[in-house]
């Protein structure tokens, strides 16, 4: 494969949409966000009325295989709907962990999510994208942040939003995901053996882009 790829992998809510799409926009590359994917696939089974379990798991991969996805304009659409925000909401990323524990539903996605592989470049971000989707990237970055840094950012976030929560229940939201992304049996999250590690608790969004696109500059 010539198509240069870089992946960026992490836990919940440490930055990786944020660093790898201002990454892929400096460099002129694609970018796949994996984790819409698996927040789509749950909203379209949630809507279809199916509990996010086993007993629907290959009703729910037959769904991700097939489904009437768009992205346009910075929207996301289902068949019709915009469902742009219904899949950003809390809610949403849990079930989204839920449907992505299934293995048949992670098989479901593999092809769709290795298409987004083009000329001149990817950037991807995701939980497997250098362990499992992209194994033989050039470079694989690990994105983390401390557990506070990230119930603080993803607090302001919200806040900014208008929707109000406190930051203890996000805190344990997103470690009982984290917990359940790590500890699942197919591709869980972890760095790849090749992984280069970033921390971003106290680094700027600017700092977490330029240390990332020196270590690609360093590949050349
Ligand atoms: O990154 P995001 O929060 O949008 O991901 C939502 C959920 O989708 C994650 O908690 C994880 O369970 C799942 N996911 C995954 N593999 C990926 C990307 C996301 O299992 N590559």
């Amino acid at each position: 494969q010539h198509v240069p790829v870089i992946t960026v992998d992490g836990p919940t809510a440490s930055g990786k949409g944020t660093l790898a799409s201002e990454v892929a926009r400096r460099l002129g590359y694609h970018y796949l966000d994996s984790g819409a994917l698996y927040r789509i696939t749950a909203l379209a089974a949630v809507r279809a009325g199916l509990a996010l379990d086993v007993a629907h798991e290959h009703t729910i991969a037959k769904m991700a295989e097939t489904l009437p996805v768009r992205f346009a304009g910075g929207r996301v659409f289902l068949g019709d709907d915009d469902i742009t925000d219904a899949i950003r909401t809390e809610e949403a990323g849990m079930n989204a962990s839920r449907v992505s524990a299934l293995p048949a539903v992670r098989t479901a996605l593999v092809a769709l999510q290795q298409s987004f592989r083009k000329l001149p470049g990817l950037v991807a971000d995701g939980r497997d994208m250098g362990t499992v989707i992209f194994p033989d990237a050039p470079m694989k970055v690990y994105l983390t942040a401390s557990a506070a840094q990230r119930a603080q950012r993803r607090h302001k976030q919200l806040i900014s939003k208008g929707i109000s929560t406190t930051i203890d229940t996000l805190r344990a939201d997103l470690e009982a995901r984290d917990h359940r992304d790590s500890s699942r049996a197919v591709a869980p999250l972890k760095p790849a053996e090749d992984a280069l590690l970033l921390d971003n608790s106290s680094q700027t969004i600017e700092e977490s882009v330029a240390q990332v696109l020196q270590w690609w500059e360093g590949k050349h």
